[in-house]
């Protein structure tokens, strides 16, 4: 049984990106403390920029960084050093400022093909499988959605049921690379929280469909996120949320 979403509205990125390294300093320090670690999975695109400046600044001193273990949602098959790298995007903004130990570091190898770079993620990840459970179970997962419904690379019209924890991608969105990797929803369904953000009014009837009670995840893949014991919380800004039924807000809002 999946978990409703928690939907907070927040007036600009800013204050997004606040809550959400509150939320990553939260988990990390809950995580640490139950299970020894903090596995994480970050995003790529623009909006969570201001999050890892923040993390690498302000937020620093109140991580464990020792035990954090950081991996990636989706990730561009280009090397890491391709402006296109999600991995060479938080490694500028964030992890070569923080005192994360190398070898937690676990990138998706871009330089790979998709399907080659998909299994060696795939391989990497049961490293880490949680003994209990199946697979490898995040301790929260950024995400981000496109104008198009996309989250990770999860784009509208791929396979739905699909069980692999990993798959690789070819799609053209924006001028990104279109060749990627992606993890899929079986592992962001076992996470413990999901935190997607979205701003701008172009997002905002995208996110009303995908909040709305009609379920279209082949159209709307964001609505593939539905973690089954876990928290999915999404941070926006007015602008994005400006579409969203008051229904939905005055039930579920909470900022
Ligand atoms: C990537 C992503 C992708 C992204 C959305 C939103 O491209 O790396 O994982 O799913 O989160 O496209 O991107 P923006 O934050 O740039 O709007």
């Amino acid at each position: 049984m999946s978990t409703k979403p928690e939907i907070r509205v927040f007036t600009n990125l800013e204050e997004i990106s606040r809550a959400a390294a509150h939320l990553f300093v939260e988990q990390a320090a809950r995580s640490i403390t139950e299970r020894g670690r903090f596995l994480v999975a970050l995003n790529g695109g623009g909006t969570p920029n201001r999050l890892f400046r923040l993390l690498a600044t302000d937020f620093q001193a109140n991580v464990d960084w020792g035990n954090v273990h950081v991996f990636w949602g989706d990730e561009r098959c280009v090397p890491p050093q391709d402006p296109g790298s999600s991995y060479g995007q938080a490694r500028e903004a964030l992890l070569r400022h923080v005192p994360i130990p190398e070898e937690n570091v676990q990138r998706v190898r871009g330089e790979l093909s998709p399907s080659e770079a998909s299994r060696d993620y795939a391989l990497r990840l049961k490293n880490y499988a949680d003994p209990s459970s199946h697979g490898t179970r995040f301790d929260l997962v950024y995400l981000g959605m496109g104008e198009d419904g996309h989250t990770a690379s999860l784009f509208p019209g791929s396979p739905v049921d699909v069980s692999d924890p990993t798959m690789p991608v070819t799609a053209q969105y924006q001028d990104r690379p279109a060749n990627r990797v992606t993890l899929t929803p079986v592992v962001f369904n076992s996470a413990r929280v999901v935190a997607f953000m979205a701003t701008g009014e172009k997002k905002a009837q995208t996110l009303a469909e995908v909040l709305s009670g009609r379920y279209n995840p082949e159209l709307y893949p964001a609505q593939r996120i539905e973690p089954t014991e876990g928290r999915l919380i999404w941070l926006v800004d007015e602008d994005a949320a400006s579409r969203l039924p008051r229904t939905l807000l005055s039930k579920f809002c909470e900022g």
